[in-house]
């Protein structure tokens, strides 16, 4: 959404104005002088030249934002989207979905699955479920090099029971990049650059409201101190180990595979809603 789609003009310019004051009361506050502004406002251009304009701002703020959004949701949470979405990813086809990857792809196999259901609790099939995350090295296809473009992006559709599954590989933790204005600032800070291991997923039906999530893994690395500050209790999902013969065969596999499951609740669209 572009700042020209908010229909509230009266919106913007409240917000406009407040953050100016903010701001202004934040230079007199910390004395900032003329060449540490230009510090600052050389960082925003910086980043922007660097194509991490998204990052720099994602790592600071957008966990807060989407906080906001999840007040009085109930639905389930939305999460951050982070700077590596990209739409347009292959469409894969049912039942069992397999996402673009290399046939040499590293990492442990894993199937993702779960249902989506209305506020209602009606099952809802026809949802188009967006994935997207890091290969077994934290690298994301289209972004960094030498991966195939769209590999482990792919969009598949609910069942008509609301159900779906999808087989991938288990993302680990990864560093986001640190070599730009981003990382620079982290450094600076002390911080440490590593996301904990985690699926982004969007999640579309026409009659109601699109969500975006991320989803983390019970008692995996960098929970509890997330560069992003972003993870939340609802958004890390249990892995379980399956290494039942007949089940692996189910999935096309060869060898134990890690289960995971999440059921997505979605909000009407306003115009829809009873
Ligand atoms: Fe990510």
């Amino acid at each position: 959404m572009a700042v020209t789609d908010v229909a509230d003009q009266g919106r913007i310019r409240t917000v406009v104005e407040e953050l100016e004051q903010v701001l202004l009361e934040f230079i007199r506050k910390h004395q900032i002088t003329h060449s540490e502004y230009r510090a600052a406002t050389d960082l925003i251009i910086d980043s922007i030249k660097a194509g991490e304009e998204s990052l720099l701002f994602d790592v600071f703020f957008e966990a807060e934002a989407t906080d906001v959004g999840n007040l009085g949701r109930e639905c389930s949470p939305e999460a951050i989207e982070g700077p590596f979405y990209l739409p347009g990813a292959p469409v894969l086809t049912g039942p069992l979905n397999v996402m673009p990857q290399r046939p040499d792809e590293k990492g442990e196999p894993l199937l993702f699955h779960g249902r989506v259901t209305g506020t209602d609790g009606k099952p809802l099939g026809g949802v188009e479920l967006d994935l997207w995350h890091a290969d077994a090295d934290g690298l994301y296809s289209n972004i960094h090099p030498n991966i195939p473009d769209y590999n482990l992006r792919g969009r598949f559709t609910s069942e008509p029971d609301g159900t779906f599954r999808v087989l991938t590989i288990l993302p680990p933790p990864y560093e986001i990049p640190k070599d730009g204005p981003t990382g620079t600032v982290l450094r600076a800070l002390g911080r440490h650059f590593f996301r904990p291991a985690h699926l982004h997923i969007k999640l579309r039906r026409r009659d109601y409201e699109e969500m975006t999530s991320q989803l983390y893994f019970q008692g995996g690395e960098y929970l509890d101190n997330d560069v992003a500050g972003a993870v939340r209790d609802g958004l890390v999902i249990a892995l379980h180990t399956v290494d039942d013969t007949t089940l692996i065969a189910e999935q096309g596999l060869n060898r134990p595979y890690t289960d995971a499951r999440y059921d997505f609740v979605l909000a009407p669209a306003p115009a829809h809603q009873a």
